[in-house]
């Protein structure tokens, strides 16, 4: 396929998680050269649908599902190489091979058991309302480890350090002596088995290790573009999320510069995805969360349940407040709209345009979690749409009540809508304005 001249764009979450990424990264990359991932780690659940067979990745960027998409993992991903394998060997059992178009970067650091070990035991002891509800995936103590540099474990090790086994024993047990003073548990760590799982990433992954830093900036200059896959979401970045309820990496556009080493200023489309309802997985405040019927309804039309752990997401009306704090904050260009079809059915609809706390109406999330419990929704009610708009394939051809939900929710975001997801599949989206241009037919077929 030709590809149009273009620039970088990058696709990333202003919610909760769990927006829709992987079918807008999907629907766009085939007019990219290179997709990359930049933060995170396997905590994303990026699903795909291809008629009927649904692709559900959770470290390997969706680029890897295009045959002519080198995929790129950034130093500021946190790689499960257990994990990564295993999504690897399940695409070639499905015909699809990864082989050299995947690309780790050298810098990028290691999940290994004791990471997942130390956030289950931290959950599982945590008292009720201190229990974060993370993914148990071994995020945050990866990200820790990074931080303290001494007992960090990065892909360049596995090639240059050559001490790296007895490193990894010491680190095994002072983290063994941790464990049980800290839970009482050790949860059966083994350095042998940590140590298995490091030799196996360096057998099955050295061939993808490089500098992908300086692949990206003279793929550039070579005038490739790239598209870059931001994993989480805006609500649960570590620094401007709904803290402590957040993930332990900078999930925008703003975390492309550390988690790519591109500067953002080399990223023109801003793609913020969000639903046209919220969801929340995990603990945390959620102000305009629905507990009743109404929320139950919309989890049940919506299939609200996690990609990652499977659990059933918390729904609610739509969030102004933190979408437009959001979309301020990541400079968002674009908004994708997805599961529109999702709120098909509802008399009416709500959308929270403000937070009421003390007496006053707040436009922005204040940034205590204390706050934002207390925090009550002021919801402005919208006419519904009987109908189901899967079938539909462009915005003028959608109910008019739809149409007035996604133009009142442009005004009260400051951005415009380009994308609109309709249904799960592919095809299943409405394309307006510039991307409406760029954006290749959404029946691409896969590698
Ligand atoms: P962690 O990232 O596993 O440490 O989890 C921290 C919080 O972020 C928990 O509430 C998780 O449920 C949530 N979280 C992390 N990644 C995602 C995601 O991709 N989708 C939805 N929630 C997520």
């Amino acid at each position: 396929m030709t590809k149009p001249t273009r620039k970088n764009a990058c696709v990333f979450g202003l919610g909760w998680g769990d927006e829709g990424k992987g079918k807008v990264v999907d629907l766009l990359c085939p007019t990219f050269d290179i997709v990359v991932r930049f933060n995170g780690g396997a905590n994303a659940g990026h699903t795909v649908w291809v008629g009927d067979e649904k692709f559900a990745l959770h470290l390997l960027p969706i680029g890897v599902l295009h045959e002519t998409i080198t995929s790129v993992i950034g130093p500021g991903v946190v790689v499960d190489p257990v994990q990564l394998i295993s999504e690897i060997d399940g695409l070639a059992a499905r015909g699809i091979a990864v082989g050299s178009r995947l690309k780790i970067s050298d810098r990028a650091h290691l999940v290994l058991p004791y990471h997942k070990l130390e956030d289950q035991l931290g959950e599982k002891s945590a008292a009720g309302d201190k229990k974060i509800g993370t993914t148990a995936r071994g995020i945050g103590p990866c990200y820790a480890d990074k931080m303290k540099r001494s007992t960090a474990v990065r892909f360049a090790d596995l090639i240059h350090d050559d001490d790296l086994e007895s490193r990894v024993r010491s680190i095994v047990a002072d983290r063994q002596t941790m464990l049980r003073a800290l839970f009482d548990d050790d949860g059966g760590l083994d350095a042998d088995a940590v140590i298995a799982d490091v030799m196996m990433a360096k057998t099955r992954l050295g061939g993808n290790i490089c500098d992908t830093t300086t692949f990206l900036h003279d793929s550039m200059d070579d005038q490739k573009t790239v598209l870059f896959e931001g994993a989480n979401g805006t609500l649960l970045d570590v620094d401007h999320g709904t803290y402590p309820f957040v993930t332990s990496s900078s999930t925008g556009p703003h975390g492309i510069g550390n988690g790519a080493g591109v500067p953002a200023a080399r990223v023109s489309t801003v793609v913020g995805t969000m639903k046209a309802y919220a969801t929340r997985v995990g603990s945390g405040p959620f102000v305009s969360e629905l507990t009743g019927d109404m929320g139950d309804k919309i989890r049940q039309q919506g299939n609200e349940f996690g990609t990652t752990t499977g659990r059933p997401r918390r729904c609610g009306w739509f969030d102004a407040v933190s979408g437009r704090h959001a979309v301020r904050l990541t400079g968002t260009t674009d908004i994708a709209l997805m599961h529109l079809d999702t709120l098909g059915g509802f008399d009416q609809v709500g959308i929270c345009v403000a937070y009421r706390l003390d007496g006053k109406d707040l436009a922005s999330p204040p940034a205590h979690a204390s706050q934002l419990e207390a925090a009550e929704p002021v919801i402005e009610f919208m006419p519904g749409w009987p109908s189901d708009l899967r079938s539909i394939r462009s915005f003028e051809d959608l109910p008019q009540a739809a149409r007035g939900y996604v133009e009142r929710l442009e005004v009260l975001l400051g951005a415009g809508v380009s994308i609109i997801g309709v249904g799960p599949e592919r095809s299943q989206v409405l394309l307006r304005g510039d991307l409406r241009d760029i954006t290749p037919s959404p029946e691409t077929t896969i590698a």
